[in-house]
């Protein structure tokens, strides 16, 4: 079986879809506190789900379930992932992200399971020194959610050599879009990315969609970054995992399409691909926003097989399809 933590997250739950289309069993464990049981309850009708409540702040919870499933390998996704909230309570994201993994190691050594995938971030980086961003790029990050993240992996490679404990650390870049069916998608209480807030201002007149800042140091004068879709990134997890049970070696890869959008090119690219005109401001600079980040990703094609097939435009549209559904189905709105 495969432990999934925090697969009734965003991320977490397009990754299991992934595993149980390839007929493998999966564990689902999460506290639920940014995660829904909703999802969970759609994967349970796609394949062999177990679900199980619990925080990896507390081992005693995640032990159980290795007492309970033979394990065989574990993505691990639940964390915290907010930036902002990293700086203003960075204690939350050390104890949940680096401490919590760190009982989830140990109950692994324990038990004798030795693979892990790991979803790390290019906020590990921080400020680019060049772009696109490779993975052998300074790793220095600029707030507690970055550094939270980075210990993760310094902790995995100290695990490798201590224990044997093989990992694959996954940098994420810019994730969007949601399940091509609307099954499930981007359903977080407090949203922050882009891609949604746009797409909620069509819904909500109040939530009027904000430009933090077009006067950096790029073409259009708005950030830029690395849009890689949903489904995509979910296959790269698949892809980690049979490369781990093959090659039973660790690595880090970045996960981006190697191509940069403006904040602007991206609302342009919404009202095109929903034939409407959406509100816009543009607001003050939003602290801690680097102008420019975008990926080489080289390795995961050479080594994973890994590209991303998916572009902007099925990003936006999928992600519009699942909001359209949470907003109607679900928030009943
Ligand atoms: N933006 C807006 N208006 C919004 C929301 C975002 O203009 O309402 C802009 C941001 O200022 C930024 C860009 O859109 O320039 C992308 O912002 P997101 O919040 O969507 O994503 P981030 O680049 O801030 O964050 C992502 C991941 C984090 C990860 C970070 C690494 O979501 O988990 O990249 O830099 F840590």
């Amino acid at each position: 079986m495969i432990l999934i933590t925090g697969g009734a997250g965003y991320i977490g739950s397009h990754s299991a879809i992934k595993f149980l289309e390839d007929n493998r069993e999966v564990v689902i464990f999460d506290n639920l506190e940014t995660g829904h049981i909703e999802t969970v309850e759609t994967l349970k009708t796609i394949g062999r789900v177990e679900f199980v409540k619990g925080d990896l702040r507390n081992i005693d919870e995640i032990r159980s379930v290795f007492e309970k499933y033979k394990i065989d390998a574990v993505i691990h996704f639940a964390a915290n992932a907010l930036v902002g909230e990293s700086v203003t309570n960075p204690a939350k994201y050390y104890r949940n992200n680096t401490f919590g993994t760190l009982n989830l190691l140990d109950c692994m050594i324990e038990h004798d399971v030795k693979k892990i995938v790991f979803s790390s971030t290019c906020a590990t980086y921080g400020e680019p020194k060049y772009t696109p961003i490779d993975e052998n790029h300074p790793q220095n990050p600029i707030n507690p959610y970055g550094m939270s993240k980075l210990g993760v992996e310094k902790i995995m490679a100290d695990y490798d050599r201590a224990y044997g404990l093989k990992s694959i650390k996954l940098r994420y870049f810019n994730v969007a879009g949601a399940d091509n069916k609307a099954r499930i998608g981007e359903w977080h209480d407090i949203e922050t990315h882009l891609i949604p807030n746009i797409l909620k201002s069509t819904f909500d007149k109040n939530k009027k969609f904000k430009i933090f800042g077009n006067d950096y140091d790029t073409p259009d004068g708005t950030c830029i970054r690395d849009y890689v879709n949903i489904e995509d990134l979910a296959d790269a997890h698949r892809l980690a995992l049979l490369y781990l049970e093959k090659e039973n070696k660790s690595d880090v890869f970045n996960l981006g399409t190697q191509q940069g959008d403006s904040v602007k090119n991206v609302f342009d690219t919404c009202e095109r691909v929903l034939g409407a005109k959406i509100d816009v401001e543009v607001v003050e600079r939003r602290e801690g926003d680097p102008k420019e980040l975008y990926a080489n990703s080289k390795k995961a094609k050479e080594i994973l097989g890994w590209s991303p097939k998916r572009t902007l435009e099925d990003s936006i549209k999928t992600a519009y399809e699942w909001e359209k559904k949470l907003n109607k189905d679900v928030l009943n709105v």
